[in-house]
């Protein structure tokens, strides 16, 4: 019983390694830029006061604006390396006997209806950030930004169905239909993308952290289905008769679920997803505790629409939903505040104790006592310790901690300081993420066949 490993000439991805290369350049770019325009954002009212320090210095906001343009930037300067095998090896025969170039339009509309839907966001961001839009308002402007990617989806005739789980194909069949409900399952995707990482916000280094780990996430499932230069045999004794099979190898990982469109759309996903991963990282640097820059919602937005765009446009929207565990997380748990059931400040993030540089959960008080429906949703969210409301003797509910992720996290695991609590909520998105791989690789085989 032997296991052979072997090596396949290493496969040609130039479009590949030039993003990578790219990605260097926007990495630079962005550690080098965001401390030299940051006077420039405070010259321009572009700034903020960190509210969990004791010190009152400004530090300039929006600095997402730098990220998303370098981003942006690199993404078109890549277009024609993107498209670099079709500038140079294909070609059809006209019925009169010339040779033209085969071009992938649609491929190519693919990219640019992503790089409209990304620019629409900055806008977005951008004006969020200077003229702080109502909720009611900014939340339907990511589902019409994302109208350029559904129509080239619907354009590439993108699929609409669903896998039934089995317990349920006795009633639903195996496949499911969704038709124009897949659509807006789609557009909402942008809306929650954009969305949720600027209200999971509000301490240092956290929307960049998240976006960054997501990011990478979407890395690593992209490279599952790139074909590898390294595999190995394995050989098999069938009916007395010996055999070997093959697994990783050049083209395999495309192969093995069906198709070269495959391995196509998650290279498109690592185009968009790598020079993320390289602008996060530079701003990173700057948005650690403590904060010298902050992302502003602009980049809260855009790189929730990089995720969206990649998600629908590389076919995995559900898988992506997967590495949102705290995202979705946080936003069931805000529902009631977000939704008016609950007051719901300016500020949710928790509160600062100046003398022993410790945060607490923040608070939300009650004006007037909480309607019956209110009262009842807290009563059931405090009874899983999900939040910590203040009693007066007669049993009226006083106050609620806010209803975020970060208090929750500061209920149960007690005041501690703005670095630590980054570093949980980094923690938490890892284990999502891992948790997500573990549902994505190994339950589906439970509940879904092949
Ligand atoms: C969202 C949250 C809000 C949270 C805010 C913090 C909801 C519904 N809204 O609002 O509760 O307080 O994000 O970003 O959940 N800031 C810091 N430290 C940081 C980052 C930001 O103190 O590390 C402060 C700064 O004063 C900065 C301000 O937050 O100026 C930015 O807030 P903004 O992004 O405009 O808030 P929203 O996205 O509207
Ligand atoms: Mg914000």
């Amino acid at each position: 019983f032997i296991i052979r490993p072997f090596l396949d000439p290493i496969p040609s991805l130039p479009g590949l390694y030039t993003s990578i290369g790219f990605s260097l350049f926007a990495f630079i770019a962005t550690l080098y830029l965001v401390p030299a325009l940051g006077p420039t954002f405070i010259k321009a009212h572009l700034s903020g006061r960190d509210l969990l320090k004791d010190y009152a210095t400004p530090i300039p906001e929006s600095l997402g604006l730098v990220c998303a343009s370098v981003y942006t930037l690199a993404l078109i300067l890549f277009i024609p390396f993107a498209f670099s095998d079709s500038l140079t090896t294909h070609s059809t025969q006209t019925p009169e006997g010339i040779f033209v170039p085969e071009f992938p339009h649609s491929r190519l509309s693919v990219y640019l209806s992503s790089l409209l839907s990304l620019l629409m966001a900055t806008i977005l961001g951008f004006l969020d950030d200077v003229f702080d839009i109502r909720w009611r308002h900014k939340l339907p402007i990511p589902i019409i930004a994302s109208i350029p990617l559904l129509m080239v989806y619907f354009a590439e005739r993108g699929n609409t169905h669903i896998v039934v789980p089995l317990p349920l194909r006795f009633l639903l069949g195996s496949l499911l239909n969704l038709g124009p409900l897949y659509y807006l399952y789609m557009s909402l995707l942008s809306t929650f993308a954009t969305n949720s990482i600027n209200i999971l916000a509000g301490i240092n280094g956290s929307e960049v952290s998240q976006a960054l780990i997501i990011a990478t996430s979407v890395i690593l499932n992209d490279l599952l289905y790139l074909p590898w230069p390294i595999g190995f045999r394995l050989p098999v004794h069938l009916l007395g008769s010996k055999a070997e099979v093959e697994f990783g190898g050049v083209w395999s990982a495309g192969m093995a679920y069906g198709s070269k469109e495959l391995v196509e759309r998650h290279l498109f996903s690592l185009y968009f997803m790598l020079p993320l991963v390289a602008v996060c990282s530079g701003f990173m640097y700057h948005n650690w505790y403590p904060a010298r820059a902050f992302p502003g919602d602009t980049l809260c937005y855009v790189t929730g629409m990089a995720f969206a765009v990649v998600g629908i446009q590389g076919h995995f929207s559900k898988t992506l939903l997967l590495f949102f565990l705290p995202q979705i997380f946080n936003f069931v748990l805000s529902c009631p505040q977000l939704f008016g059931l609950v007051p719901c400040p300016r500020h949710r993030v928790p509160r600062f104790d100046k003398v022993t540089n410790l945060l607490h959960p923040s608070k939300a008080i009650f004006m007037k006592p909480p309607s019956k429906l209110a009262a009842t949703v807290l009563r059931i969210l405090s009874f899983f310790k999900l939040v910590d409301l203040t009693l007066h003797p007669s049993g009226v509910i006083l106050e609620t901690t806010n209803l975020t992720i970060l208090n929750f996290f500061l209920i149960r695991l007690g005041p501690m300081n703005e670095k630590k609590l980054v570093q949980v909520l980094i923690c938490s998105q890892i284990c999502g993420s891992v948790l997500a791989f573990s549902v994505r690789y190994g339950l589906a085989g439970l509940v879904y066949d092949g």
